[in-house]
This record gives structure tokens, sequence and C-alpha cells, in this order.
């Protein structure tokens, strides 16, 4: 039998219309836009507003887009899998709001979370679906509202995060395309510096935990820059040697958008040029899972059927991974 392979085949996204500048930050909190620009590498970020107003609002809009472009009847498709941090609710998921308010109303649905790390990991698992030769449609969704949990009185994390969402489409294929190899990984060293700790089972919500800040991202930035350097770069090489890859077969290499001076190290560690790099982050800052399918989502009309692209992420867990796609179709799917 010949070997089914993962093959994207449509990509879709939606960022909110309003936008917070570096300048509207300075009004709030002690920070300029010199500072962020500099350290971080980020001019603005979208923010979702309306009351009642979730992750599902963006990723509805992205799934509907992804079924516009690729033509595809909501009812074939079999799985939604939903990669966030910043579900709607605690429960039900939000793959099954997108799915119910998309028309996808045959398929299978499901969250999971990784954090940043969540776009890789979700792909890597919807590749296994299509790949188990059961499953012929498989949309990834993963984004995150980020400035629901970002606290805009800490100078430390109010200029990092932004919203936004992408969804994919997975098919399987014979031909030698799609996801080729992955590699997940997790350090526990993490836990303490880079977290959320209220809202769950273990700090149900309460008037403390409000008290307390533990609805808000809290990070470490310097402990966590340091991991984040090493292990997105290692992972990558690592992930690039095993494939047998060199510098000039990578087409694309697609890092997690968090720290403009994080992605130079790791395209310096893979020593491929900026142009072999897509970033957004000035436009977006810091979207969690959602920011390597945005990245996607704005270069598709660059990318060619069979472009090699090195994925990475890395988040709170530490999670991180890489993964190794061969690109599925040329240009923009209008
Ligand atoms: O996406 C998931 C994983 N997350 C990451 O990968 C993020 C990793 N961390 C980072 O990207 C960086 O650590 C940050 C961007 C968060 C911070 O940059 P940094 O260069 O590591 O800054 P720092 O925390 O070491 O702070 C340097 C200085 C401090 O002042 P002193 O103590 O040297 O006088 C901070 O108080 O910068 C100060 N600072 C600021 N200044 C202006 C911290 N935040 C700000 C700010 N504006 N917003």
């Amino acid at each position: 039998m010949e070997k089914i392979n993962a093959v994207i085949t449509g990509v879709g996204g939606y960022v909110p219309e309003d936008v917070i500048t570096n300048a509207d930050l300075e009004k709030i909190i002690d920070t300029s836009d010199e500072w962020i620009t500099t350290r971080v590498g980020i001019k603005e970020r979208r923010v979702l507003k309306g009351e009642g107003r979730g992750v599902s609002y963006m990723g509805i809009r992205a799934v509907n887009q992804l079924l516009e472009k690729t033509g595809v009847d909501p009812k074939a498709i079999d799985i939604i899998l939903c990669a966030t941090s910043t579900p709607d609710f605690g429960f039900p998921t939000t793959a099954s709001l997108i799915a119910y308010e998309t028309g996808c109303h045959n398929a299978g649905t499901f969250d999971m979370q990784a954090a940043c790390s969540g776009f890789i990991y979700g792909l890597e698992t919807a590749a296994n679906y299509i790949r188990s030769g059961k499953y012929k449609k498989v949309i990834l969704v993963a984004g995150d509202k980020m400035t629901a949990i970002t606290n805009y009185k800490d100078r430390n994390t109010a200029p990092l995060f932004g919203d936004g969402c992408g969804a994919m489409l997975l098919e399987p294929t014979t031909e030698d395309l799609g996801v080729m190899d992955c590699i997940l990984r997790t350090d526990g060293v993490g836990i303490d510096h880079l977290h959320m700790r209220g809202g769950g089972s273990a700090y149900p919500s309460s008037y403390e935990t409000v008290d307390n800040d533990m609805h808000y991202v809290y990070q470490d930035g310097k402990f966590v820059f340091k991991y984040a350097v090493s292990y997105m770069a290692d992972v990558a090489a690592e992930l690039v040697a095993r494939n047998g890859l060199t510098n000039t077969d990578i087409n694309w290499v697609i890092p997690h958008q968090a720290n403009l001076r994080i992605i130079d190290a790791a395209a310096r560690r893979l020593e491929v040029t900026p142009e072999q790099v897509m970033v957004n982050i000035q436009r977006y800052g810091n979207t969690s899972a959602g920011s390597i399918p945005l990245c996607l989502w704005d270069f598709e009309e660059k990318l060619h059927k069979g472009d090699n692209m090195i994925m990475a992420a890395f988040g709170a867990g530490f999670t991180y991974g890489a993964i190794y796609v061969k690109w599925g179709y040329d240009g923009k799917k209008a």
C-alpha cells in the first residue's frame, strides 16, 4: 500500500481590526516605542473588542475563509481541532463552537493546548489523523485572544501580546508532500516562569485569584528568553540534520513570533538568510498558537509546491518543537 502523507491544501486567517500601537502603550505604562522595537521587534498588535467575543469569533472567520478559498463543503470536514490557550469557555470546546457556526456539522471536534507551541503540536496531531487513512479532511484552527489574559498594568508583559487566529485544511496525498517529520519536547523547568494560574482546577476563580492577578499571564522574561533562544534553535537544527537538509534546501523558516531577537537567533543557527525567514511580529505581536499560521496566511502568495519549510515554536511548559513541511500548492488560493 502506498504511504499516505498529510498535506496542507489551504490556509485561512483572521486578525481583528482594532490596533494597539506602541504609542498607545506609552500612554498607559512606563515604556517607549524605542524599547519595544529594539528589545522585542513589535510596532503594533491587534485586539479583539466586543463583549462576549472569544477565540471562536476569530476561528469562525478564519475557517469560513478557508472553506471559501478551498471550495470544500463544510459537511465533508471530518475533524476540527482547535489549538488555543484562551478558549471561549471552560467548556464546551472552542472547536465545537466553530464547527457549529461554520456548518461543519459532521465533524468531530476537540481543543488542545500546548501554549505558544500549540500550532506545532496541533499540526502533528492533525497530520496523524490523515495518515491513519480513516480521516480525509481535517481542519486545524490555531490562535489566541492573548489580550484577554494580558495585564495592561504590567510593563513586562503588556507590549508583547496580540490577538489572531489561523486555520488550515489537511488532506491525504500519495505525493511526496506535506508534514514530513516533527520533534515535540517539554522541559518542566519552565513551569514556574511562564504561566496563568487562576481559573483552572488548582485555583478556581475567586476574589483572591482576581486580587492576586492570577488570571493574567505571568512571565519571567529573562529566564524564558534564555531557554527560548536555545531550545527553539536546537530543535529546529536537530530536525534539519536528521532529514539531511542543508541551509540551501530550506525555502522557509517559520519561527514562533515572540521576539525578533529569538527569531534572529534561530535563523543564525540554521544559517539561513533573512529572505528565508517569515516575520510578521512587527504587526501582530505574539499571538501564541496563532503566530505560525498567521505567517503562512500572510506569505501564502510567495509559496510554491514542494517548498521546504521548517517551523519551530517554544512556549509555557516549557513546550517546544519543530516540524518539517513540504508545501502543497503554488501561490495564493483566491
Ligand atoms: O511566547 C512564549 C515564550 N515567550 C518568549 O519567548 C519571550 C521571551 N522573553 C523575551 O522576549 C524578553 O525577555 C522580553 C521581551 C520579555 C524582555 O526583554 P529583556 O531584554 O529580556 O528585558 P529584561 O526583562 O531583562 O529587562 C531589561 C530592562 C529592565 O530594566 P533594568 O532592570 O535593566 O533597569 C526592565 O525593567 O528593561 C526594563 N523593561 C522595560 N523598559 C521599558 C522591562 N519591560 C519594559 C518595557 N518598557 N515594557
